[in-house]
């Protein structure tokens, strides 16, 4: 497909807001490749800025965002659906991954944010014109609620298992769950914050934002050559995680299999599941505990990050010498029978409580094979026995089946899932 054709079937055209619909439909080929081209030049695309490096590929066997080397800034929205008519949602779903493919390489949706028609809002919101892609990545998800729309009943993944309610969950109902969300990861808080924006306005009236979350200083890494990051309890983070290039982990840990769940879940091979969790952390009372103390809670220390008892960050843990509520200690694959996921979380601070405390926290993100046999298990054993436990709060929860990844220019997020004879 040529991208002229691709801008034609993609984005609503302006014309299409203002209710021009059929005047859009009759444009020909030409017209829709004139539109483009004053796109370009309209918006001034800076071909250097877009093609300067700092893209990552949209397409691929699976979305990017999950193995591709953590971003600096997120910007994560989860929606609910405002339509029952599932032409109009399968539609805006395509739509939405025109504009990511546009958005993730750098460009303005659409017609772009100036130079077109003066009678109407423009296609793009214009903030990140003359910024570069930034690493943008755009990772969709479909949430367990989705399931009960659009004739989806049968379809949903025994592995999107609803999570249960842990010891200590204080669950704010507005920010859990959601019909779908969108990741949004970029070095550039703008980029990101542009493209959630975007598709919030694409989708007016067939998706509404439930909630979202803005996350600074990743606090985990998928690169462990370079500098581990630390988190707001100023201990490094990620240190024992999932590299994007161990391509045999994240097989075994991250991707679906073929086969995994049946003839039903096939729509989901080479896909992965989510788990996002808002976990705020007791800043004041942390930073009134004794050093010792916080190193005791999770089995490593704060200079180096090294296991106790070890010299250096990547020592392989001796588990044994840790207190036996220590995090690192009831987390590690070898006290859960093997349990492996790819944490990809980041900070937040959205301001203060009321009370004069930080709202700041751990905004959680884990990437599975089957939440099953990951997460769940896993927080099962946390949230029971954790030392941690005294210092954090659960406040936040959602789970989301993310798709595998858009193969080409003519496929679109969802495509196997909705596609009949996928
Ligand atoms: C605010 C909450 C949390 C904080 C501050 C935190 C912090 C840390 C730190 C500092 C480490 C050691 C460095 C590393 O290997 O990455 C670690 C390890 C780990 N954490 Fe957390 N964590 C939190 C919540 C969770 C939750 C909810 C889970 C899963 C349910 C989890 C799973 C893990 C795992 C699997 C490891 C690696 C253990 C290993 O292989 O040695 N963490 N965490």
């Amino acid at each position: 497909m040529t991208e002229t054709q691709e801008t034609k079937g993609g984005s609503p055209s302006r014309r299409a807001l203002i209710g021009w619909g059929g005047a859009g439909l009759a444009l020909g080929a030409a017209a829709a490749g004139g539109a483009m081209a004053m796109a370009e030049v309209g918006n001034d695309v800076d071909p250097a800025a877009a093609d300067m490096g700092g893209a990552v590929e949209f397409h691929g066997a699976h979305q990017a965002g999950i193995a591709t080397p953590v971003q600096d800034r997120l910007h994560f929205a989860a929606f609910d659906v405002k339509t029952d008519d599932r032409a109009e949602f399968v539609q805006m779903l395509k739509d939405w991954t025109e504009a990511a493919r546009r958005m993730t390489a750098g460009r303005p949706v659409g017609e772009g944010a100036y130079g077109g028609l003066a009678e109407a809002p423009p296609d793009d919101t214009g903030e990140a014109l003359g910024l570069k892609p930034s690493r943008l990545t755009l990772t969709i998800g479909f949430g367990p609620s989705l399931f009960d729309k659009f004739g989806l009943h049968g379809r949903r993944p025994a592995a999107l298992a609803d999570l249960p309610a842990f010891p200590g969950d204080n669950l704010d109902r507005a920010r859990t769950g959601g019909d779908l969300c969108v990741q949004a990861c970029a070095d550039d808080p703008q980029v990101a914050v542009h493209a959630i924006r975007n598709l919030a306005r694409i989708g007016f009236g067939k998706v509404a934002v439930r909630w979202s979350q803005l996350g600074f200083g990743k606090t985990s890494s998928t690169t462990p050559g370079a500098q581990t990051p630390r988190n707001l309890f100023g201990f490094k983070d990620g240190t024992r995680n999932i590299a994007g290039t161990e391509s045999d982990r994240l097989k075994k840990h991250v991707w679906v299999g073929d086969g995994d769940g049946g003839d039903g879940d096939a729509w989901m091979t080479g896909g992965s599941y989510l788990v996002a969790r808002r976990i705020r952390m007791n800043i004041e009372t942390w930073d009134r505990t004794p050093l010792q103390e916080q190193e005791d809670i999770f089995g490593r220390d704060k200079g180096e990050g090294a296991p106790v008892g070890k010299a250096k960050e990547h020592d392989k843990p001796f588990l044994k010498a840790m207190k036996p509520d220590a995090h690192v200690r009831l987390a590690h694959p070898d006290s859960n029978g093997g349990i492996t996921i790819l944490r990809r979380g980041y900070s937040f601070t959205d301001g203060t409580d009321g009370l004069g405390r930080l709202d700041a926290g751990l905004f959680f993100l884990a990437y599975q094979r089957d939440v099953r046999e990951g997460f769940i298990p896993l927080q099962r054993r946390l949230s029971a026995h954790d030392a941690l436990n005294e210092y954090i709060q659960h406040v936040g929860s959602a789970v989301f089946a993310v798709p595998p990844g858009v193969r080409d220019s003519g496929d679109w997020w969802g495509r196997a899932l909705f596609s009949k004879e996928a």
